[in-house]
Parts: C-alpha cells; sequence; structure tokens
C-alpha cells in the first residue's frame, strides 16, 4: 500500500491514537505527518505493517537491533527466562554473566550498574560523577543528544539567536526548566580544542566532570578529533574530574566501543541499546574507584542507585544472547557493508546531481542535503534547517514507498541478516527518490 493512504489501517489507528495520546502518540520519535505507519511484526530485516506492506529496516530502533528483529536466539533466550519468572526482588546469577561479558570489552571497565534505558544510565553517571568529585557541574557540547535527563538535555536545540558571543550558553531544552539546571551546565563548542579547553578551566573550581559522545549524530555523525579527545583527556586528568563517555549509540562500532576505536580512556562509560538485544536496557561501567559511589553495602551510598526493574532476568537474557553473538567479525562485517552503503549513497547524491553528503561511521549513515563541511553541531543545524529539513521528510516518505524505512531526519543503520542485496536496494531507492524529489521541484518551479 502507497503511503499516505487515508484509507489505510494505519491512517485508522492513527486517528484512534490521537483520542488517548498528546500529538496522537506515546513516543515523540514515532510520530511523523500525516501519520505514522504502525506495525504488525518484524521477521529479521524486514518490517510488516498493518496493512501487510514489507519494507527493509534501516532504523532498528534507533540503532538498537544490531541483529535484526527477532534473532531466534534471542527469542528462545527470552521465553526462556520468562517462564521461570520475569522479575524479583532477588539478583540472578544471568545479571552477573552479563555484567562479565560486557567488562571483558574495555580496558575502563572493572565494575558496572545496570538500568533500564539510555536516559537513566547517563543520569546516574552525571549523579555519580557529582558524589564522586562533590561539585555541581557537568560540561557538555552544544546540540548533543544524551537521553531525556534535564540536565544532559541543556542546549540541545539551541539555535542562532541563542548561541551567544563568544561562547555556546546553556538553554534549557524544555519549558520551564529550572534555572539551577541550566547554570549547572557548562557547555562545549565541540572540536574546538582552544575554546573548550578555555571555557572548561573557567569552570574547573565547579565541575564534577564532562559528558561526551566521541561521534555524535547531531554534529554530522563524524568522530571528533584526536587533539579534542586528548584535551578532554588531559583537563579530567590534571582536576581529578569524571570523564564521561556516552556509549549508548556508539558500542555498536567496535568489540570495545568508540573508547577503543578513538582511544578515549574514559572514566565512566554508559552503555544502552545494544547491550539489551531488543529488551529495555542501560548500564554504567567504570573505573572501581569511582564506580565505588554506588557502594550500598557500606550502609549509605555516597550516590544512591535503584530501579525496580534493573538487572531484569529477561532483559539479562536477552543481552547474554545478543553479546554472545556481537563478536568482532560480526561488527567487522557490518561495517563492512556500512562502508558500501556510504560509498553508494554519495555516488547517489551525484548522479542526481543534487547539493548533498554521506557521513557516519561503521553500520551507522547519515545523509545530509548540504556540502558544507560539518563536524560542529552549528554546521549540522544548518544543515538540517528549513527546506533541508523538509527535504530529508521528503526523502524518508519517498524511501517508505520504495520498500525502505529509514528516518525523517537523515539516520539509519544496518543489521546482521542485511547483505549487499539490501544495501543496493537502500542506495538504488534514494538515487530513484532523489530523481523524482528534483522532478517533482522542478514542476513546481515551472507552475
Ligand atoms: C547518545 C545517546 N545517549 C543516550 C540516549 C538515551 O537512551 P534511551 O533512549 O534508552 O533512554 C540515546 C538515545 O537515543 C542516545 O542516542
Amino acid at each position: 500500500m502507497s503511503y499516505p493512504d487515508s484509507t489505510s489501517l494505519s491512517a485508522q489507528l492513527s486517528e484512534r491514537a490521537k483520542q488517548v495520546y498528546p500529538g496522537g502518540t506515546t513516543r515523540g520519535q514515532t510520530y511523523y505527518a500525516p501519520y505514522p505507519i504502525y506495525v504488525d511484526r518484524a521477521e529479521g530485516c524486514q518490517v510488516i505493517d498493518v496493512d501487510g506492506t514489507s519494507r527493509i529496516d534501516f532504523l532498528n530502533n534507533y540503532t538498537v537491533q544490531f541483529f535484526g528483529h527477532s534473532h531466534p536466539d534471542i527469542v528462545a533466550a527470552v521465553q526462556a527466562q520468562a517462564a521461570c519468572g520475569m522479575c524479583f526482588t532477588m539478583p540472578s546469577e544471568l545479571d552477573i554473566e552479563l555484567a562479565e561479558m560486557i567488562l571483558g570489552r574495555a580496558a575502563s571497565f572493572e565494575h558496572l550498574r545496570f538500568t533500564n534505558t539510555g536516559t537513566e544510565a547517563v543520569m546516574h553517571a552525571i549523579k555519580g560523577a557529582r558524589a564522586y568529585t562533590g561539585k555541581p557541574k557537568i560540561a557538555k557540547c552544544e546540540g548533543v543528544y544524551h537521553g531525556a535527563y534535564d540536565f544532559a538535555e541543556v542546549s540541545l536545540d539551541s539555535n542562532p539567536q541563542l548561541w551567544g558571543q563568544d561562547r555556546p550558553q546553556s538553554v534549557g531544552h524544555t519549558h520551564g526548566v529550572p534555572a539551577g539546571v541550566t547554570s549547572d551546565v557548562v557547555i562545549l563548542p565541540f572540536n574546538d580544542v582552544a575554546a573548550s579547553q578555555r571555557i572548561l578551566e573557567e569552570n574547573a573550581d565547579d565541575l564534577a566532570g564532562v559528558l561526551f559522545d566521541v561521534v555524535p549524530s547531531r554534529c554530522g555523525g563524524i568522530p571528533a578529533s584526536a587533539d579534542y579527545i586528548k584535551m578532554l583527556k588531559s583537563f579530567t586528568r590534571a582536576h581529578d574530574r569524571v570523564f564521561i563517555l556516552d556509549e549508548v549509540v556508539t558500542w555498536r562500532l567496535d568489540y570495545g566501543g568508540a573508547q577503543t576505536l578513538y582511544g578515549v580512556e574514559p572514566d565512566m562509560t554508559t552503555l544502552g541499546k545494544v547491550i539489551g538485544g531488543g529488551m529495555p536496557i542501560g548500564a554504567v561501567a567504570g573505573r572501581e574507584e569511582v564506580m565505588r559511589v554506588y557502594d550500598s553495602s557500606v550502609g549509605k551510598a555516597m550516590c544512591s542507585h535503584s530501579g525496580t526493574f534493573a538487572g531484569n532476568p529477561v532483559t539479562m537474557a536477552a543481552g547474554i544472547a545478543a553479546m554472545k553473538m556481537l563478536t568482532p567479525e560480526a561488527i567487522e562485517r557490518l561495517n563492512g557493508l556500512g562502508e558500501r552503503a556510504r560509498a553508494g549513497l554519495r555516488e547517489a547524491f551525484r548522479l542526481a546531481d543534487i547539493d548533498g553528503q554521506v557521513t557516519g561511521e561503521g553500520s551507522i549513515i547519515l545523509m545530509h542535503f548540504s556540502s558544507e563541511p560539518l563536524g560542529d553541531y552549528r554546521a549540522t543545524w544548518r544543515a538540517h534547517t528549513d527546506r533541508r529539513a523538509e527535504m530529508l521528510e521528503d526523502l524518508f516518505r519517498h524511501l517508505l514507498n520504495r520498500g525502505i524505512l529509514f528516518s525523517t531526519w537523515g539516520i539509519g543503520c544496518l543489521s546482521t541478516p542485511m547483505g549487499e542485496a539490501e544495501v543496493d536496494h537502500l542506495t538504488g531507492a534514494v538515487l530513484a527518490s532523489l530523481i523524482e524529489m528534483k522532478q517533482e521541484t522542478e514542476k513546481e518551479l515551472a507552475s
């Protein structure tokens, strides 16, 4: 069935959803106009909607589904554990096993705590850094997404009116954010070594740590420079501040995550998405000395960490099955397919003669309707605003009608059930869509 179609079951479900949800959805990222396509089921890399249309899933729940959908090993692990009990006020051997599997992967990991989401992991890491240092402030890069904790959201959507003169401003992301939140978040310009170092030094006395994503999609999906990483490392070491690396997304890039790939050496790392095999999960892993703030065996912990569902055995079982399959070979194969996809998409932009570029690392792909060099938030903001943002949404809709599920803002990723055929289908569909979009624009201009 073509999209949009007001007679579709998805369109009808969307009307029903409007009666129960503000804005017609329970999750902002799954809504798009005129209505979102509702899923019925999935198999491998195919998602089948309620109207029976099958598409290749290049979104994979925003990078969660490394192994595609319903991998038999993960399904078997979840079913077996669900039949034995779903959650308890008791630990299980499964949570120790998954923790051991994750800790063995990166040199900076000595101890770990599970959470239920990446947002929660980031929140606990920030609270842990404050407890460890006794300092209130956290530094993060302008525009970078780290989940929904209000401190982590500061200056997420900053725009030119709020950019400030000589440094990025701390801007609350939602209405009503208390001034105490914005005043305790220090904003850094991503990849600008001199300016960031100056801002960090000015705030050194009050800073608990730095929260950092080494390949943030909102800065173009281009890795931070080695000099920038080195500067953050030197600053946090020199002042004994906590270097928190957010690997909720980037963990899929390498067996030891992006920290191994780019030599980051953090004190704490936040994890999520892929480590749960499709179940909700998060984790904070790090140096034993810093992680000790969560130790409640000695009385009151310096930083309380709890959660009714943290370490629940169904999630742990799914995570163990996923971690067994997340081998260096599986990652390398998918990263190779990522290279093929990026090369094919670049060629599609060239053949269609449309101003654009393709970025991303490993199995993550980003498309932009701009050839301006990216690599920081402001350039990426310009590349995703007004007409260029509309073009990305337009491309998304064209791709839906060519059997592809991508995202409305240009990010996508691969899963292991995919091979060259699926990747080539994507690049062919993007080329055909770009040509069609160009023809539509020419027609509009002529009329
Ligand atoms: C880099 C990063 N950190 C944290 C999060 C929050 O994770 P969750 O959605 O599981 O709360 C996300 C989610 O997309 C993310 O991309």
